[in-house]
């Protein structure tokens, strides 16, 4: 006898229920998913920003059109909230944030802004293909970054 497509769509609900209750992510605190999005989030950022440096440097071979997606990728992750990273609380375990971060909340949000301003600027030069545009808007980019974890970010595991 074939299952009736309703009693399979139960099954599947009950599944995902089963998936999302406390009980399967009890092992999850707060503040250890706060880390793990922002320290997801950063690594992302990272990797569609470093490779750009290196096409810019030569160290990998120029292609506009890689260049242009990489800078669409980091457009979409700096036009996320990326605060829900640092909540109350999270500032605790295997993490780089200073606790300046959390005594300094809206100034590290600015910092954040000024990060995703300069990105939006770096994915319009990286869209028309000019390369002095885009070296621009590289260095502007690399200025944001370095300018938060000049202040923010430890070289070394905190705890
Ligand atoms: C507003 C502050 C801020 C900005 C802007 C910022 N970062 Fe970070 N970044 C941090 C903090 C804080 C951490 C450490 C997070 C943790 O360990 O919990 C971090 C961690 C990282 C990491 C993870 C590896 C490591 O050394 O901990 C990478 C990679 C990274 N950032 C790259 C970048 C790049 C590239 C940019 C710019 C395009 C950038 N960040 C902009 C604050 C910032």
């Amino acid at each position: 006898m074939r299952d009736h497509p309703r009693k399979i769509l139960l099954a599947v609900t009950a599944v995902a229920v089963i998936a999302l209750s406390p009980a399967a992510t009890s092992h999850l605190n707060d503040q250890e998913v706060s880390q793990s999005y922002r320290q997801s989030w950063f690594a992302m950022v990272g990797l569609n920003f470093s490779p750009m440096v290196a096409m810019l440097k030569g160290e990998i071979p120029w292609n506009n059109d890689q260049m242009a997606a990489y800078a669409d990728e980091l457009a979409i992750l700096t036009s996320m909230n990326s605060m829900r990273g640092f909540s109350d609380g999270s500032d605790k375990g295997t993490t780089r944030a200073k606790p300046g971060i959390w005594q300094n909340k809206e100034d590290f949000k600015a910092k954040m802004d000024d990060m995703a301003m300069a990105v939006e600027s770096l994915q319009e030069a990286a869209n028309s293909g000019n390369r002095k545009a885009i070296a621009g808007g590289i260095a502007e980019t690399g200025k944001a970054c370095k300018a938060c974890h000049d202040e923010y970010k430890s070289k070394d595991y905190l705890y």
